[in-house]
């Protein structure tokens, strides 16, 4: 590389956008885009979330509506997260056979079949003291909450969920769901693990969509260190061994790197997890008028992509694949 200039232009081949997109290296499509939901009890219900502008808790036909204009902007799937009418110290309600969530699978597999519908499985939305498990002596204990996890798993398959997506980060978990699933007859349900999730503060605005901020303490003592990036690598690892057939980095922008290493070291299907206070980032600033919002939302999907995601949960999804069309 002695003579790299002039021999060397790069500009060359940014002249055009022409030529531009014949090199362009990675692109965004709704086909990219799973669309996170809030379903809560009640009929008719739409309560907007402030701190996640357009984002709704919704009752169930609600929830069926909203997917039909999903499915309709070629987006092929959506996670939803439960809001149940009672909390209790087990979490009770998220493996209910007719909880909330499991509802919700029913009827969103019955009126819009086509779309791909993942479970997020854990209990903090259902738990009164708002932890991921049970607590005792004020920590979450591991083994106990693994087999209510596993339990929450199999009642969401039992509904119809396609996907099991567990977001508790109990050490086993990805072993005990795979074990359960198989031994009900469900061992072609795929396991989507969120390997490596932060303790991060951008999931504040979730936690208020989601009414599932902990009652006391906080989750540092399941979920990881935003220090830490070997470990993050020691947790995919793991839950690939456990059967995860999909792995997951969470939050998604600040942690890049951690996605980057992991699409390159284990090449396995990886999503990444555009979070509540990413999304209220950009909103925020494009309401102040001090960030384009289509660029800027765009970009920052094209960026995750980029750094190796097979595929993006985002509250942009909608909003990205309007663009997008
Ligand atoms: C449940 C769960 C959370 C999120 C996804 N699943 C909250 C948390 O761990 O506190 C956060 C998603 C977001 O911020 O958009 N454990």
């Amino acid at each position: 590389m002695a003579v790299a200039f002039p021999v060397h232009r790069p500009r060359r081949l940014r002249g055009s956008e022409a030529l531009r997109s014949l090199v362009r290296e990675a692109g965004l499509s709704p086909l990219d885009f799973v669309y996170p939901l809030f379903v809560c009890p009640g009929e008719g219900v739409r309560v907007p979330i402030e701190s996640m502008p357009g984002v709704c808790n919704l009752s169930v036909d609600c929830l069926v509506e909203e997917c039909r204009e999903v499915a309709g902007l070629g987006i092929p799937g959506v996670i939803v997260f439960g809001i149940p009418p009672r909390k209790d110290a087990l979490g009770t309600g998220g493996y209910e056979e007719c909880g909330i969530v499991q509802e919700a699978i029913r009827a969103l597999k019955r009126e819009v079949p086509g779309l791909l519908v993942i479970a997020d499985t854990c209990l903090c939305e259902y738990t009164d003291h708002g932890h991921c498990g049970v607590v005792e002596d004020g920590d979450v204990v591991n083994d106990a909450s693994v087999e209510l996890l596993a339990r929450t798993a199999l009642s969401q398959v039992m509904a119809g969920a396609d996907v099991i997506a567990p977001s508790d980060m109990m050490d086993g978990r990805v072993g005990a769901i795979r074990a359960v699933l198989d031994q009900a007859g469900f061992e072609r349900v795929p396991i989507l693990s969120y390997a490596a999730k932060y303790a991060s503060s951008f999931y504040g605005p979730f936690r208020d969509a989601a009414q599932s901020a902990p009652q006391f303490g906080d989750r540092r003592s399941y979920q990881m260190d935003p220090a830490n990036h070997r470990e993050a690598m020691k947790e995919i690892r793991l839950d690939l061994e456990e059967g995860a057939d999909m792995i997951m980095v969470k939050p998604a922008m600040p942690y890049l790197d951690v996605l980057y290493h992991a699409k390159t070291a284990l090449d396995v299907p990886a999503a990444a997890y555009q979070v509540s206070g990413e999304f209220a980032m950009l909103k925020a600033a494009a309401r102040n008028g001090w960030l384009d919002p289509e660029r800027s939302m765009l970009e920052s999907l094209l960026c995750i992509k980029r750094a190796g995601a097979d595929f993006i949960l985002t509250y942009f999804a909608k909003d990205a694949a309007r663009t997008l069309a």
